[in-house]
C-alpha cells in the first residue's frame, strides 16, 4: 500500500511528533515498545496498515479493518512525574474525541478513554507504561461501512455515522494536533483537560455496572474527580475508581 498520504500529513505534525509507517506488525504497541527499548525518542508514532495481533485492554483482540481504520501508537518519555502518567489516558481519549468533532460529528468519552458516537464505540485506547516511557495505542474506525455481527451493536465508524470520504491521514493529523495540545496540559493545566472530558463524559448521571478488584457492582456515576478518578455511588457510599473492568452503561 502507498503511504504517501500519511507521510505528507506527517510533514505538518507539531513537534515532537514524527511518523513511522509499517505495512504489517503484530501490534503497534508491542513494536513501539521494542523501538523505545532500543532508544527511540519522545514523540515517535508508529502506524501500521495491518496488525496481526492488535490488542485491546484486558488482552482482548482488537479489530482494525485494513485501509479503513487507523491503528497507531505514540511513544512519550514524559517529563511529568510518573504519578501523573495515568492522566495521559484521559488526555488521549479527549484528543480523539476532539479530532472527531473537527470532522463534524459529536463524540462522547466513556471513562477513562473509549470514544463513542451515540451509544457505539468508534475508538479504543491502550495506554501501557514502562519505567521511563509510555506507549499510547489508538485504534479508530474511520471508513468501515459494515462490521462483523458481534460488533454491529456496539461499534461504529466515522463513515457509518455520516462523515463521508474522510482521508485517514487527515483524521490522524487532527488527532495528533489535539493530542499535542492536551499533553502539554497534563501537569499545571490538567483542569482544562478535566473540564473538557467532563463535558463529554457519557457516564455521568447514569447507572452503570462494572467489575472492581472487590467484585461486580452497580451504581450511579456522579462524575469525574479532580485527579481523573470516576466518582461512583453505591449503597455503601461514593468510591473513587482509578480503574474498572467490563464497565457497562445500563439502560435508563
Ligand atoms: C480497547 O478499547 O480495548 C483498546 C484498543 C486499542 C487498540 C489500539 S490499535 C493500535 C494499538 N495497538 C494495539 O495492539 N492496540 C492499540
Amino acid at each position: 500500500m502507498n503511504h504517501d498520504d500519511f507521510n505528507t500529513a506527517a510533514a505538518d505534525f507539531p513537534d515532537p511528533f514524527r511518523l513511522l509507517v509499517r505495512e504489517s506488525v503484530t501490534s503497534t504497541n508491542d513494536e513501539l515498545r521494542i523501538l523505545a527499548q532500543g532508544g527511540a525518542r519522545h514523540g515517535l508514532i508508529l502506524l501500521a496498515e495491518v496488525q496481526s495481533a492488535g490488542r485491546g485492554r484486558r488482552g482482548t483482540a482488537w479489530f482494525s479493518p485494513t485501509g479503513k481504520s487507523l491503528a497507531f501508537s505514540i511513544l512519550l518519555r514524559p517529563e511529568a512525574p510518573k504519578s501523573l502518567w495515568p492522566r495521559y489516558s484521559l488526555a488521549s481519549g479527549l484528543a480523539v474525541a476532539e479530532a472527531i468533532e473537527s470532522c463534524g460529528l459529536a463524540a462522547g468519552i466513556k471513562w477513562p478513554n473509549d470514544v463513542w458516537i451515540g451509544r457505539r464505540k468508534v475508538a479504543g485506547i491502550l495506554v501501557e507504561a514502562a519505567t521511563d516511557f509510555v506507549v499510547i495505542g489508538i485504534g479508530l474506525n474511520v471508513s468501515s461501512t459494515s462490521l462483523p455481527p458481534e460488533l454491529a451493536e456496539i461499534a461504529t465508524s466515522l463513515e457509518m455515522e455520516g462523515s463521508r470520504s474522510l482521508s485517514r491521514a487527515a483524521v490522524l493529523s487532527a488527532v495528533i494536533c489535539r493530542f499535542g495540545i492536551r499533553c502539554r496540559q497534563i501537569d499545571q493545566e490538567f483542569g482544562e483537560v478535566l473540564m473538557a472530558v467532563r463535558q463529554r463524559c457519557v457516564l455521568s448521571g447514569n447507572q452503570i455496572s462494572l467489575v472492581t478488584p472487590s467484585g461486580p457492582k452497580t451504581g450511579l456515576v456522579e462524575g469525574i474527580a479532580d485527579g481523573g478518578e470516576l466518582l461512583f455511588r453505591t449503597d455503601t457510599g461514593v468510591e473513587r475508581l482509578i480503574q474498572a473492568d467490563e464497565l457497562r452503561l445500563l439502560a435508563p
